[in-house]
């Protein structure tokens, strides 16, 4: 097309996305600069209990999941898979350090920025702690460490990040998880349990419109990068909850047909009235189907730590 615009990734994955029909989104592109400070202000809003349910894990029952890495012999490799600002694991990390564990603590992510961050933030916050990042994708992470030496592995997956792949990508990335560790390794996973429609419908949709703001930044994101011209108070915002398959499911709706010209790729887009693009799953699960799901992937499940609501656990896996 000689377009260097549709050379870029992204350009081609919004346009594919919304050349599509029914139209999506793929969620990954929330987290630019400003999408990243909304999550953090999503994670701090009294409607999304997710993360507060976790770090009420983590604090309550801290010395029976430290226990449970630390009581198979030898130093250990805690390689947390998206570790962002470390927030919650740092109740952990303090745990394990207090207890003199033998381990060191791998944070992996894709954005370098991040990593620093908390590399810093760590050096002056527990210095004695051995941290090792790695920047880049997690199974490049996880090769990159099996390669070093054969040290056990623990691997941390939380915040409910399973939940924004569908039930068959979810699968396949467990199954990928599986292959890059030996028997006796261990995963601990974050997973939203499924519950009453409006606490999950209310954290996805909260009163201050932080939520919305979060799925509308998309859009505003696409304007930046991709010369188009969405104009935001044409869409609106709309969450729907499936409680058999646990799917959360968040959409932008047109509210009246229109079209949006994308002035860098040569391209126009049109939309039906209320025809909508979807923008991201947050898929819940019932325990039994965790425990399949590990069972399927070669893994027994060792213990579930919940929350004292019964909203969300972290189950903890080894790979047999
Ligand atoms: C990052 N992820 C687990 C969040 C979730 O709950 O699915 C992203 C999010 N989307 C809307 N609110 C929060």
């Amino acid at each position: 097309m000689g377009n260097t615009f549709l050379e870029n990734t992204f350009a081609q994955d919004i346009l594919k996305g919304l050349s599509s029909y029914p139209k999506y989104l793929p969620s990954k592109y929330f987290y630019d600069a400003k999408g990243d400070a909304l999550f953090q202000k999503i994670m701090q809003l009294p409607e999304y209990y997710l993360t507060k349910a976790e770090f009420e894990i983590f604090e309550r029952q801290k010395e029976n999941i430290v226990n449970a890495f630390s009581s198979r012999t030898g130093k250990f490799h805690l390689i947390e898979l998206g570790a962002g600002d470390g927030y919650k694991t740092k109740v952990l990390l303090e745990h394990l350090l207090g207890k003199q564990s033998n381990f060191e603590y791998v944070p992996v992510d894709i954005s370098g920025n991040v990593l620093n961050l908390l590399q810093n933030d760590l050096k002056t916050s527990m210095p004695n702690l051995e941290v090792s990042p790695i920047v880049g994708d997690y199974f490049y992470a996880l090769e990159k460490i099996s390669e070093q030496d054969h040290d056990r592995k623990v691997v941390l997956f939380l915040g409910s990040n399973i939940g924004n792949f569908n039930q068959k990508n979810a699968n396949g990335f467990i199954k990928h998880l599986s292959q890059e560790l030996n028997e006796g390794d261990l995963l601990l996973t974050g997973v939203d349990l499924k519950k009453n429609p409006k606490v999950i419908l209310s954290a996805y949709n909260d009163a201050s419109g932080v939520t919305k703001a979060f799925n509308f930044n998309l859009l505003d994101r696409i304007n930046k990068e991709l010369g188009a011209n969405f104009i935001l108070d044409n869409y609106m915002h709309h969450p729907t909850y499936d409680p058999q398959s646990g799917e959360c499911r968040s959409y932008l709706l047109s509210l009246k047909k229109q079209e949006v010209h994308f002035a860098d790729l040569e391209t126009t887009i049109e939309f039906e009235a209320y025809e909508s693009i979807h923008t991201e799953i947050s898929k819940k699960y019932a325990l039994r189907e965790l425990q399949d799901m590990a069972k399927g992937a070669g893994f027994t499940v060792i213990e579930n730590f919940i929350d004292s609501k019964g909203y969300f656990v972290d189950t903890l896996w080894e790979k047999l």
